[in-house]
């Protein structure tokens, strides 16, 4: 074991829980960012630290998950935590339990942290006000995922060497997409310009009001950006229909190399996963090692994570050593 990678930089996030980016300052986020960097040489050469030894984190997700419940084990492991990992949906929801009776549970077991997914806006505030530990959101309904919103930051610093003055593309399911909002929150504080693009339908009531502008023509949108970032069709979400089919969905909005074609010639393109190949972007477009950056976002995803859990048990970890 070796000695925390953390940065020795002055940390400027001081919230007790991870609930979302929206409200966090420009300083906040930065130092979060700056932090994570400080974690990818350790993710890269397999260090492991001793930072959270003696700690508890659980992940409870209430929705399926792989990568980013995998992203949040492997970075709690990697900092020498226990990990437990509960699939919610498929027990205590089906016998009746309310989230409120399943945080009571588990804080009884005084985690440190708990990484909780819910597919309700707002659920994940909720529990964090009756649990003693911290709470990061791992994503809570169509609301904040804020962890993804880090990670791709990380990832476009690190290829464009800063946020600010970047023409940022977020297109496709808006409407039902945790990671568009926390990203536009993101963005826009950390200076970047942010378009929105998507069919009519899937375009959040006056959603110019956070700061972005809305396109409904992939080409229009797409023009001279500099970051493509897709979302997933998110049908889980949908009550009734949005899009009139999957191919007709492509065709107008799914990234293909003719629509990449508007955007400047070296964009970078990015999706938080799963995708759907074929639906929201073509698979050459996504394979594409030249542009595209979603390999990266799922290595990122680790270090952002060590970073957030490293952040949130500073104040434990200060009081232990008092
Ligand atoms: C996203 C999510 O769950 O919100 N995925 C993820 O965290 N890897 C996006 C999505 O599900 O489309």
């Amino acid at each position: 074991m070796s000695p925390t990678p953390s940065s020795p930089a002055p940390l400027l996030y001081r919230h007790r829980h991870l609930l979302g980016i929206e409200g966090l300052t420009r300083p906040e986020i930065g130092s979060l960012l700056d932090l994570s960097e400080s974690y990818i040489e350790p993710i890269r050469s397999k260090t492991k630290s001793a930072l959270l030894v003696g700690r508890t984190v659980i992940n409870l997700f209430f929705e399926n998950s792989t990568r980013t419940r995998t992203s949040f084990e492997l970075a709690a492991k990697r900092l020498g935590a226990d990990v437990i990992n509960m699939q919610v949906q498929a027990s205590s929801i089906k016998k009746g339990e309310t989230l409120l009776d399943t945080a009571m549970t588990l804080n009884a077991m005084h985690p440190d942290v708990l990484v909780v997914r819910h597919p309700d806006s707002g659920a994940v505030n909720l529990l964090s006000q009756k649990v003693d530990g911290a709470v990061i959101n791992a994503g809570d309904g169509s609301h904040e995922h804020p962890t993804q919103a880090l990670l791709d930051a990380v990832t476009i610093r690190r290829r464009r060497g800063r946020l600010e003055g970047q023409l940022v593309a977020i297109c496709g399911d808006v409407l039902h997409s945790r990671v568009a909002r926390s990203n536009i929150h993101l963005l826009t504080t950390m200076g970047a310009r942010v378009r929105v693009i998507a069919p009519p339908t899937l375009l959040p009531a006056a959603i110019e009001r956070l700061g972005v502008e809305a396109f409904t023509d992939m080409r229009k949108g797409l023009k001279d950006c500099d970051i493509v970032m897709m979302l997933r069709l998110q049908s889980e979400r949908m009550h009734g229909s949005h899009v009139p089919s999957t191919r007709e969905y492509f065709h107008f909005f799914g990234l293909d190399y003719g629509k990449l074609d508007a955007a400047k010639p070296d964009a970078l393109i990015m999706h938080p996963g799963p995708m759907n190949r074929g639906v929201e972007i073509d698979s050459e477009v996504a394979d594409d090692i030249d542009r595209s950056a979603i390999r990266e976002q799922v290595e990122m995803g680790v270090a952002v994570r060590m970073a957030c859990l490293d952040v949130l048990t500073r104040p434990l970890r200060s009081n232990a050593e008092a």
